[in-house]
């Protein structure tokens, strides 16, 4: 335990501070304090041994002035005296909206939570964990927060149990992760997202008012197809990429969530973020513990790149599946082919897989199905059989041309779904949500299978299972979600209907935990018919995700600019398509910044694309380890200019790649001005030359040397103009 993560202090006595186990004293006044690097959190234990939060910020240089922190506001009436409670309950004296809301066994609505006792543990190396006890006075309702500390990269991390020992079953309203203050700032700016098929995060930048803004999604499944719960608040004015103080904050749950960003009477800001209580108040037995999901969010008061920088190292060093490993290129037949292809057509593209260079062929929608073959979206989801009739020799024959032609081979799947056009839907129609007494509504002509029954679970599970056992080589897996969840109703879960969202998601993780116990490794890409399903609890089981539908590259360079603020580049699928106006040139250079593939007919690529566009393979090989691993500097947004430029540095610094692109075709638009890099030593010399040279053409930027200094203080002109519309830059330490 290294003292500087967590303090402990007292305004009147000092407690007595227990290292691994309860601290025994409970003192008035009593500080609660976590840190991490450059932040700290602390909560006060009132005389009332009520626990609010008094500051969340920067840390201060000395551990005793926190205390003084309250003395210096003169906002007016707090009339509960729980606006900044750490955790509000709901139904006795608080005014505001609650973290958590119960109606007991008997009926009553009431609920306070006091102070019993807190302890703080290490983790591990860098990591401690807070845990606070609070209790009912009245009633048996315990709850835990916890709060997880990651010192070098300023995340924390909030959760909550909850448990009772009453006769009967309580229901939990509302049942919130976490509930944050910040208090001392004289504004708050919420930059959010929404988005739609295609549309994925489109962001909104609002100062906010007084009331409450809520963000949430009561969509079910493609949880995040109109709104992700990332998102960030701009403390005092709106932050910049490098100044600015900034949280950026999301909830690990792939369902319905809801966060509240309450201003309050006093004018401070409310945090209240969990799963949605929307048709979900919880039935809870009692002395069974219930986990809330974590919500994350780090604090920056040097704008938006660090905060998201900092975001990167930690989901790279914790939370990404393989986080801190490679990825492999691949080509994959779906625009190629759509649902017309048979084994001939595949061993095709597998050779063409070879012939591109990339690693992987990964074969998409449309393999399966026999009495409903599918050949369009309207047939054969549940149906998990090889379609005899375009693949007579199974999947197998197909993993073996891969191997013959030394690439590896992934295979897409829809697991959680339906069309009521299978055998499934006619052999389990008990396994279908949808209300038993009205008509069927679907999304892409499907239904969602109910992932709160057991049976469901071993289903799905057996789907993976079944594809591993079978072809034991398969390397990659496309996991899709193509519909939301309308009439919800598991016949599995009878009187406790209002569980059913919450158990929905948790089912989905007992499947991907069962994967992952058995199948530790193997990649899994996170797809819902384009981005409608991201979260880093679900990355806890998959490599990677597919931010949207939408590959035209011009659209793709908003859309990976803003996931790039929550998700570094490893997890962000960018395949190169038919979409789009812009030369192949232009489309690879985008798909580069993430992880990257191929959607195209490589047979119709002329010579020279076919030239580049191997060339760019090997060029991305070269450095995408850059990419993956190394920091990221949004250093010119395409929202308010004429090019987008993006560089990520390796972490010794010896190695960067700026991605230029240019998102404007009016006359003369272009880099008029250099471009100032980040992230190198300014005394270092780097050689600056330019890659991804289409065949034929001169390039836009010649090959020259420059300090650190100069190309960090004046910087550099990738020359983009209409005609040199992408331009990418390899800096080398020379
Ligand atoms: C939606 C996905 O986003 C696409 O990439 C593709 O896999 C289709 N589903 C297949 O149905």
């Amino acid at each position: 335990m290294k003292k500087q993560f967590i303090t402990l202090k007292s305004s009147f006595t000092v407690a007595l501070f227990v290292l691994t186990g309860y601290s025994s004293t409970i003192t008035a006044q009593q500080i609660i304090s976590v840190k991490t690097k450059s932040n700290a959190l602390i909560l006060q234990v009132t005389s009332g041994k009520e626990v609010n939060t008094i500051y969340l910020g920067e840390k201060l240089a000395n551990d005793f002035e926190y205390e003084k922190i309250q003395g210096q506001f003169r906002q007016g009436t707090d009339y509960s005296g729980i606006y900044n409670a750490a955790y509000t309950p709901s139904g006795s004296k608080n005014l505001l909206e609650p973290a958590i809301s119960v109606t007991h066994s008997d009926g009553n609505t009431s609920l306070d939570l006091l102070y019993v006792a807190h302890k703080t543990t290490t983790v591990s190396a860098g990591i401690s964990q807070t845990e606070i006890t609070l209790k009912d006075p009245v009633y048996p309702v315990e709850v835990h927060m916890f709060i997880q500390a990651f010192y070098d990269t300023d995340v924390i991390e909030q959760w909550t149990t909850i448990q009772h020992s009453e006769k009967a079953n309580i229901t939990l309203n509302k049942y919130a992760s976490a509930n944050l203050y910040l208090k001392g700032y004289s504004n708050f700016w919420l930059n959010q997202y929404h988005g739609e098929w295609a549309r994925e995060m489109q962001p909104e930048e609002t100062k906010l008012t007084h009331g409450i803004k809520v963000l949430d999604t009561k969509l079910g499944s493609r949880a995040n197809l109109f709104q992700p719960s990332v998102f960030m608040v701009s403390l005092d004015k709106p932050a910049t990429e490098d100044e600015g103080k900034v949280l950026f904050a999301g909830l690990e749950w792939s369902g319905n969530f809801r966060t509240d960003l309450e201003l309050d009477p006093l004018n401070n800001l409310r945090i209240i973020s969990g799963i949605n209580n929307a048709a979900a108040a919880y039935s809870l037995p009692k002395n069974e513990v219930f986990t809330t999901p974590k919500f994350w969010y780090t604090l920056s008061s040097k704008g938006k790149g660090y905060a998201s920088r900092n975001l990167h190292d930690w989901s790279r060093n914790y939370k990404i599946l393989d986080g801190k490993g490679s990825r492999m290129t691949l080509l994959n037949n779906w625009e190629a082919t759509y649902f017309n292809f048979d084994e001939d057509k595949l061993k095709v593209l597998i050779a063409d897989s070879k012939k591109l260079g990339v690693d992987m062929f990964l074969l998409d929608d449309g393999w399966f199905g026999n009495n409903y073959p599918r050949n369009n979206d309207n047939a054969g989801l549940g149906d998990w059989e090889v379609n005899k009739k375009k693949l007579p020799n199974g999947i197998g024959t197909l993993v073996k041309t891969a191997k013959d032609n030394q690439v590896k081979f992934g295979i897409w799947i829809e697991p959680e779904m339906v069309n009521p056009a299978s055998d499934l839907y006619k052999k389990h129609p008990e396994w279908v949500i949808k209300q038993p007494a009205r008509a069927e509504h679907y999304f892409r002509n499907q239904l969602v299978l109910d992932l709160s029954n057991p049976k469901v679970q071993d289903f799905v599970y057996g789907i993976v299972d079944n594809l591993f056992t079978e072809n034991p080589e398969l390397a990659y897996i496309k996991w899709d979600c193509n519909a939301v969840i309308y009439n919800a109703y598991s016949s599995n879960l009878k009187d406790k209907q209002n569980n059913f969202y919450t158990d929905y998601v948790n089912g989905l993780y007992k499947v991907l935990e069962r994967i992952r116990v058995k199948y530790p490794k193997v990649p899994m890409m996170l797809c819902s018919g384009g981005g409608g399903r991201v979260d880093y609890a679900a990355l806890k089981y998959f490599t990677d995700f597919w931010p949207s539908d939408n590959t035209d590259p011009l659209e793709r360079v908003y859309i990976q600019w803003e996931y790039s603020y929550f998700y570094p580049a490893l997890t962000i699928a960018a395949h190169v398509t038919d979409w789009g106006k812009q030369p192949i040139k232009y489309r690879t250079d985008v798909a580069m910044m993430g992880r990257l593939g191929f959607d195209i007919v490589v047979k119709d690529l002329n010579e020279n694309d076919l030239a580049f566009t191997q060339q760019a393979i090997k060029n991305y090989n070269v450095l995408s380890n850059t990419i993956w691993q190394g920091d990221q500097y949004r250093l010119q947004s395409p929202w308010d200019n004429d090019a987008a430029s993006v560089m990520f540095v390796n972490k010794n610094g010896n190695e960067a790649v700026v991605f230029n692109y240019s998102v404007n075709s009016r006359y003369e638009a272009g880099t008029h001005l250099p471009i100032k890099l980040k992230g190198l030593q300014s005394d270092l010399n780097y050689k600056v030359e330019e890659i991804n040279v289409y065949p034929g053409k001169k390039a836009a930027v010649q090959t020259a040397v420059y300090s650190g200094d100069f190309l960090m203080e004046i910087g550099i002109n990738p020359n983009v103009t209409a005609s040199n519309s992408s331009v990418v830059l390899k800096i080398t330490k020379s």
